[in-house]
């Protein structure tokens, strides 16, 4: 996996010597429009709540060696997972009233267990729960509540007898070992089960986001070949870009790091929302949800740098969301509500920054939203810009006394406002509106020093 992982790294490094532009768009508007989508990582391992998805499996990871089991403990938890309360809608309809757009389910996951009743395999729904459509019944209640539909899929299956290295092992099949006529089989029979699944999932639920995970295991030109399955399955999908080298994806994705400076590409950051060392995907017992204003807080800062924010959830073992996964999405449903103009269907801020607090735009550019997060006292100041119209709390329109002084006969200036002003609460965000979009820096006097 090293392999691959790093030459996706480097992808991500290469994009980002090149300064981000003013509008990113993958051209599929409803993901360019989106700030927020639901992750969620379930699987058989919730059954023990002690032990994160998949990797709990993995006896031998040099990096982190907590709640291992063995590999046939892990597997036999498939007999108990008992999804009773699975009730997608709730999860769906949370999502859309925390202000996301999508939600992206763990449809097979490193470990093997295939989440919806598949003809491919022997590890899944189908032998273990009487065949009950957990993908399926996901995708309809997503339609349902108004969201799009992103399947989650791990070109890597640990379980699988003809998976590139020992089942049950992280290892993987050395490159440069000829595979003899048996492995060259088990290859072959390998790639048919993943390609069968994807272009299955692809055709029978109709997801608006294939969200790719772990890379093709080896390096043959397996990974083209899925990709070109995805797309004459569906020219329209939304791909991310961990599928294998030859998946470059609609969009870069960022793992709980968040990047150095603004990507010049559609990006991503998905993040492990519960805290403590390390965190964990899949619920473990005991796991604490980040704040609310540590979301809104990385939440302001991703849409103001052009990015989406995908943010995780693991559901417990009989489908129902942690109670500390509903309290930050109850939350985030009332910020939401009151602040939706500021990371819907935005821009990114301007770059150089030209603001202490992330910005993000109107489409029009008349309006520069300030991110105040929990910082209600000190001086906020918008540089090298003209004087605005109008300067107001978006959540009620409060308008809030500024100071604006003009330093440059072009036009570029300071607006100035001193904190605490009656009114403003921590999360709130400042409307910025002028009548003509100011352009971006003129005088490049923005830029920090
Ligand atoms: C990593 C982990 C995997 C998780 C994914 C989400 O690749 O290995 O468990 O699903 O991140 O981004």
């Amino acid at each position: 996996m090293a392999g691959t992982v790093m030459s996706a790294a480097s992808h991500n490094r290469m994009m980002e010597l090149t300064p981000p532009t003013e509008t990113i768009r993958t051209g599929h508007d409803w993901f360019d429009e989106a700030a927020m989508g639901l992750f969620v990582h379930w699987g058989i391992a919730s059954v023990r709540g002690d032990t994160e998805l998949s990797w709990g499996m993995i006896e031998d990871r040099p990096w982190d060696d907590r709640d291992a089991v063995s590999a046939e403990e892990y597997w036999g938890l498939a007999e108990e997972f008992d999804p009773h309360s699975y009730a997608p809608d709730r999860w769906a309809r949370a999502a859309r009233e925390a202000g996301m757009s999508y939600a992206v389910l763990t449809a097979r996951h490193h470990d093997g267990f295939s989440m919806w009743p598949t003809e491919y395999g022997e590890f899944g729904v189908a032998e273990n729960l009487d065949g009950r459509d957990l993908v399926g019944e996901f995708a309809d209640a997503c339609r349902r509540q108004g969201i799009q539909v992103g399947l989650y899929y791990s070109p890597r299956d640990w379980h699988h007898p003809d998976y590139p290295g020992s089942p049950g092992s992280y290892g993987e099949l050395p490159d440069e070992v000829p595979p003899t006529p048996e492995g060259m089989a088990e290859r072959e029979s390998y790639h048919r089960y993943v390609t069968g699944q994807v272009e299955e999932l692809l055709t029978r639920y109709r997801p608006d986001l294939l969200w790719f995970d772990g890379y093709w295991p080896v390096e043959t030109s397996g990974d083209a070949e899925l990709y070109d399955v995805v797309r004459a399955a569906d020219s329209e999908i939304v791909v991310n870009d961990r599928g294998g080298a030859s998946i470059l994806g609609d969009y870069q994705t960022y793992e709980c790091d968040f990047p150095e400076r603004p990507p010049s590409e559609p990006w991503e950051l998905c993040q492990i929302w519960t805290g403590g060392p390390g965190g964990t995907w899949g619920h473990v017992d005991g796991e604490t949800y980040e704040s609310h204003s540590w979301t809104v807080d990385l939440l302001a800062r991703t849409v103001g740098w052009g990015g989406t924010l995908l943010l995780n959830v693991g559901p417990l073992s009989d489908g129902r969301l942690p109670e500390g996964a509903r309290d930050r999405l109850r939350k985030l449903a009332d910020w939401h509500a009151a602040n939706e103009p500021s990371v819907r269907d935005v821009r990114p801020g301007p770059w150089p920054p030209q603001c202490d607090r992330p910005v993000t735009r109107s489409a029009d550019g008349r309006v520069w939203y300030v991110h105040l997060l929990d910082r209600t006292s000190g001086r906020v100041t918008v540089r090298n810009v003209p004087e605005p119209r109008a300067l107001t709390v978006l959540r009620d329109g409060t308008a809030v006394p500024f100071e604006y002084e003009r330093s440059r006969p072009s036009g570029g200036g300071a607006v100035r406002v001193e904190l605490p002003v009656d009114g403003v609460e921590a999360l709130d965000v400042l409307a910025v509106t002028w009548d003509d979009p100011p352009r971006d820096d003129p005088d490049g006097l923005g830029r920090p020093r």
